[in-house]
């Protein structure tokens, strides 16, 4: 019976995950090159978060603080080359990316500020912020 009522339950989160991911997703058209660029940032991006939470669990605060803005932050722009890659975005995904570099660059200070106070906590709070643009976008957003 409890197993019959986990199976019960896993394939109801199953088909509520496929209902709300799927048909909800703008498709993106990106020329070849640039599709292989875009994931190739997306890619860094996820290490970058990795390298971040390194660096917030050692008490780093100064790191995280360097590699949220120059790898996530509004100063990583250029280097994503992302007036480039905005051309072929919708509004609000171009939004959505700004967002995601405000968000990073807004946590790079607030590390700043935990390692004068020695309080990690709004660290890890402006951290979940970051990742809240990168699972708003992806909910939104796919290429092609
Ligand atoms: C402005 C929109 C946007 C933001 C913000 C964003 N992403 Fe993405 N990301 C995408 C899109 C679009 C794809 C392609 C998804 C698809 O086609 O299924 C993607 C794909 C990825 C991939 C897969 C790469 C691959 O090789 O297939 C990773 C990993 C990723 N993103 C990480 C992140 C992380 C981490 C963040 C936040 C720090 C983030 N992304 C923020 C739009 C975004």
């Amino acid at each position: 019976m409890r197993y019959l009522a986990s199976l019960l339950l896993f394939n109801a989160l199953f088909s509520y995950a496929n209902a709300a991911d799927k048909p909800s997703r703008k498709v993106v058209k990106l020329p070849g090159m640039m599709q292989e660029q875009l994931l190739a940032n997306m890619r860094d991006h996820l290490l970058a978060m990795q390298e971040i939470q390194l660096a917030l669990g050692a008490a780093q605060f100064d790191t995280a603080a360097t590699l949220a803005e120059q790898r996530l932050g509004m100063s990583s722009r250029i280097a994503h080359d992302a007036s480039r890659m905005a051309a072929y975005m919708p509004k609000d995904m171009q939004v959505a990316a700004t967002q995601m570099h405000q968000a990073a660059s807004e946590f790079a200070k607030i590390a700043q500020d935990s390692a004068l106070q020695g309080d990690v906590k709004p660290a890890v709070r402006a951290l979940a912020n970051i990742t809240a643009q990168c699972v708003a976008c992806h909910r939104s957003y796919c290429v092609e």
